[in-house]
């Protein structure tokens, strides 16, 4: 008889402080205007509903940053040369790496951090199944606080180590706190290192509108079911049919607005507390910043980076930028 065993990914918990989601919800609904932070969209309904958002015709974001890579996989390898590590930040269902891994010259390691472990351990083995003959790290850890990884898990007399952010998730920071992450990661990546990074491109509002409201309701379903998630696991007692998504593109800050709003004068119990809604109100959710190549480019610099490129589509709906740490 013959075991197969599997290459896994090693998998090291940094235990990141999470905050609570009754403490968040709580103090968000007391604030004015109300926000509750988007981190806690991602349950595994709202990870499975996300994922669904990516395939939606509308949401232009996902497949326009898959076709970047392809379309420059190889200038993206050999600006990244030979016996890299990667670093991957938020690691979703790990396709976009894969495009990058299969042009890369013998890259030396795979790591991917992500703040919730369980999703992320499943994603890194399925990759190194894969991914024989490369070592992969999978860290739980909260990128957006200030990171040390565990000494010589990046051999820095291999090749290059290269951030990889896409998706856009840097526009789910402000601006300030976009800033702030740029600078936490660069030491990471050391003197001669990278970052490739997705970043969504400044538009015609209708196009953005249309993304953030999809015909199928698929975005509405995600927004929604952090009320849902509330009424689940907080006692809350929202009723889902007196609240609606709301997505739009404000152009004076540059960012799609997501909210959830109250169709009624209503008051709502959570874990005991109530609040009061007038109709029209809304729960701030999240923003996606949209940044135009220079202004991203300006941002990059402030935080003490070196822009070498950036690749953009035809019609200009996203962009990849590759960014230099010295
Ligand atoms: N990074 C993605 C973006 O800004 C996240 C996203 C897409 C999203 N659709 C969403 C977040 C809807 C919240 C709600 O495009």
């Amino acid at each position: 008889m013959t075991i197969t065993k599997y290459p896994r990914a090693a998998f090291i918990d940094l235990a990141p402080e999470t905050d609570s989601f009754e403490q968040a919800v709580l103090t968000g609904l007391r604030a004015s205007p109300k926000a509750i932070s988007a981190k806690f969209f991602y349950d595994e309904r709202g990870s499975r509903l996300f994922e669904d958002i990516c395939n939606q015709p509308e949401y232009y974001p996902t497949r326009t940053e898959l076709r970047l890579l392809q379309d420059h996989a190889c200038e993206l390898a050999s600006m990244i040369g030979d016996n890299s590590t990667l670093i991957e930040f938020g690691a979703g269902a790990l396709e976009k790496v894969r495009i990058l891994l299969d042009a890369l010259d013998r890259p030396a390691g795979y790591i991917a951090l992500d703040i919730s472990g369980d999703h992320l351990k499943a994603a890194a083995d399925s990759l190194a199944q894969d991914y024989p003959h490369m070592p992969i790290t999978a860290i739980c850890a909260d990128y957006t606080r200030s990171l040390t990884l565990p000494k010589d898990l990046i051999d820095k007399s291999r090749g290059r180590t290269v951030g990889f952010f896409p998706g856009s998730t840097i526009g789910n920071f402000s601006s300030q706190e976009a800033h702030q992450f740029l600078e936490t990661i660069r030491p990471l990546v050391g003197a001669d290192g990278l970052l490739v990074i997705g970043v969504d491109l400044k538009k015609d509002p209708a196009i953005l509108n249309a993304a953030y409201n999809d015909k199928a309701g698929v975005t509405a379903a995600f927004n929604l079911n952090l009320i849902h998630r509330i009424n689940a696991e907080l006692d809350g007692q929202f009723d889902l049919d007196s609240f609606a998504h709301k997505a739009f593109y404000n152009e004076d800050l540059g960012q799609v607005e997501m909210h959830l709003e109250s169709l009624d004068n209503q008051i709502v119990t959570v874990a005991g507390h109530s609040f009061t809604f007038s109709k029209g109100e809304t729960i701030h959710t999240e923003i996606s910043c949209k940044y135009a190549p220079q202004e991203f480019q300006a941002l990059a610099r402030s935080a003490g980076w070196r822009p070498l490129t950036v690749f953009t589509d035809k019609m200009k709906l996203f962009s990849l930028h590759v960014l230099s740490a010295d």
